[in-house]
């Protein structure tokens, strides 16, 4: 089953403890927290004190996508601070072999993630040690943008050189999921897709949550 993991990006800022709590209480098991430096990005959200605020409020796995561009200076903040799984980008200004390692030493899930512009072989000298692959369908930076459809086809050349290594690892798709893509992205392959506006947004999430789970 396709996992939906709603985006806090999307979630009510002046009550970010209730919104997570609302989240879990409709079903959601993952969490996906997105952390940008408005230097990789051009945006800025949540610092790693955020994740340890929020961490007793949940048993959901926290999910934290690293947008910023020396993620080696933070994995071990966020570490502490209660994430499950640390992603970084491939295209980031640290090393992604060091990134991995340290994510590992610190007991974390580590994974490393693709923008749009990136191919999918770029991530194949790092798939005998990737817990978690996250194709990007948007430029990162913003949630609520349209979903770049041609992004989906990397997950096949992900998966068959997965599958030639006999190697199984979970790919997730982040950015413009919604209730009419989530079937096509779900037959690309996807094990996971990030969904920010399409829960958070809705006028009744819970319902919107069902429907972008049975869909796929
Ligand atoms: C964008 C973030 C996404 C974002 C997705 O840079 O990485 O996780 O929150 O939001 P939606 O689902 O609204 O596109
Ligand atoms: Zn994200």
């Amino acid at each position: 089953m396709t996992i939906i993991a709603p985006s806090l990006l999307s979630a009510d800022f002046t009550k970010l403890g209730d919104e997570v709590r609302e989240i879990e209480t409709i079903g959601a098991k993952v969490l996906h927290i997105d952390i940008m430096d408005g230097h990789f990005v051009p945006n800025l959200t949540f610092g790693y004190s955020m994740v340890k605020a929020l961490r007793p409020l949940s048993q959901m796995i926290f999910d934290v996508h690293l947008m910023i561009s020396h993620p080696l200076d933070y994995i071990e903040s966020f570490a502490g601070a209660g994430s499950d799984v640390i992603t970084v980008h491939i295209e980031c200004d640290d090393d992604a072999d060091r990134c991995l390692d340290l994510i590992h030493a610190c007991g974390k899930k580590a994974g490393l993630s693709i923008k749009p512009n990136t191919p999918p072989d770029a991530l194949f000298p790092y798939l005998d040690r990737l817990d978690h692959i996250l194709v990007m369908t948007v430029e990162p930076g913003f949630g609520g943008q349209a979903m770049m459809p041609d992004c989906l086809d990397k997950i096949a050349v992900i998966k068959a050189e997965c599958a030639r290594r006999g190697r199984t690892i979970p790919v997730m798709i982040d950015g413009g999921v919604n209730a009419g893509n989530v079937q096509r992205a779900s037959q690309a392959g996807a094990d996971s897709m990030v969904a920010g506006n399409a829960v958070f947004g809705a006028p009744d999430r819970a319902a919107a949550f069902r429907t972008l789970t049975e869909q796929c």
